[in-house]
């Protein structure tokens, strides 16, 4: 493979890991349960601000047949606010076939894990290595980096070629007495020390090993082919209320905030804010509206996109019909659903003026 040997490497990173690792509350367990949990979590989500879900999460469901017995509802206002919902939904889902089909315990192999839903080859390779010390690699960015500096891979990493290269070389290095450390030490030394914009080589293990360090292009890998600017998204949404009631949609799944409830509305496709906001609540709930004021502005960054537009206080002309994804519920009940975060907080809004019922 060219490169530091995967002797060289381990010999470097374990004990480093071992003298550095964070404490964190998923390392501190056997339990496969706690462990799945944690790597579903940590798909995409900063250990700084999933740690938090994470212990609520497990205080809600401390057992996979508590997860598997909720409802969805229950695991999505667990998840609230940390964004990527189909994780959640994937969680739970997976909870149900471990049960049904596995007698309530996690698969103990890669190949078996890979077929539950929502868990690609990291997810595998971290629940495999670190739960049953299964010899497996575990490639999530951080280690993609890590690896393409040490080898100094030029090419774009987000293409096939170079991902599976990539996950070649992370093969062979995985210790093979101690997988699961191993698989850690790299998200480690990738989080603290190898990060993307400033790498601490002075303070890395690997420096001496390092191929880019070598040759002075740590900052210049890994190349990115993916754009870094998100592209802005003109957003509307209806708050619309009458008799202390609020109308909340349920988000399609497999999209942006999906099995969340929402105010109706979202992106918009015309010219006017109001005359689009019109077109998609009476597309979505089937009720005509009269909109009034501009009740707050909105501007969200997601991963990939930017939202940027306002919500409208509206009224409906009659009363909504409910179906499996329209309610028209009382406030207090709406604050109990898995809701998009700052659509609770516009609703929230609304117990600070005096009367609730005007719009206008
Ligand atoms: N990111 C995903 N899984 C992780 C783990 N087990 N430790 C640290 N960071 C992680």
């Amino acid at each position: 493979m060219g490169g530091p040997s995967p002797a060289d490497v381990r010999a470097r990173l374990l004990p480093w890991y071992d003298a550095n690792r964070r404490d964190l509350p998923w390392r501190r367990t056997r339990n496969p349960y706690r462990i799945l949990v944690a790597e579903y979590l940590l798909q995409r989500t900063r250990i700084k601000s999933g740690t938090p879900y994470y212990e609520r999460f497990l205080k809600r469901f401390p057992t996979i047949r508590d997860l598997a017995a909720g409802p969805l509802d229950d695991v999505l206002a667990v998840w609230e606010g940390l964004g990527f919902y189909g994780r959640a939904r994937n969680l739970h889902a997976a909870a149900r076939v471990i049960v049904e089909e596995h007698r309530g315990r996690i698969p103990q192999s890669y190949d078996a894990l890979t077929s539950l839903p929502g868990i690609g080859p990291y997810t595998a390779g971290a629940v495999a290595s670190i739960a049953f010390g299964i010899r497996v690699p575990a490639v999530d960015g951080n280690v993609t980096r890590v690896i393409a500096r040490v080898f100094r891979i030029r090419e774009d990493v987000t293409t096939g070629t170079v991902r599976r290269r990539i996950a070649e070389i992370a093969a062979r290095l995985v210790s093979e007495d101690r997988p699961g450390a191993f698989n850690q030490a790299m998200m480690e030394l990738g989080a603290t020390v190898c990060t993307p914009l400033a790498p601490a080589c002075p303070k890395c293990p690997l420096e001496r090993l390092c191929l880019a360090r070598a040759a002075g292009e740590e900052r210049d890998l890994p190349v990115s082919s993916r754009s870094r600017s998100a592209p802005v998204v003109p957003v509307v949404f209806g708050l619309v209320t009458a008799d202390e009631r609020v109308l909340v949609v349920r988000r399609p799944r497999g999209r942006l905030l999906g099995g969340l409830w929402a105010l109706p509305g979202g992106e918009r496709s015309g010219r006017s804010e109001k005359e689009d906001l019109k077109g998609s609540i009476r597309s979505q709930t089937g009720v005509e509206v009269r909109v009034g004021p501009r009740w707050t502005h909105v501007d969200r960054t997601f991963s990939h996109l930017k939202w940027s537009g306002s919500i409208y206080r509206c009224s409906p002309i009659r009363r909504p019909q409910e179906t499996d994804s329209v309610r028209w519920i009382p406030r207090e009940e709406v604050m109990r659903l898995p809701l998009v975060p700052f659509h609770r907080d516009a609703i929230k809004a609304l117990a600070g003026i005096e009367s609730f019922e005007s719009t206008r």
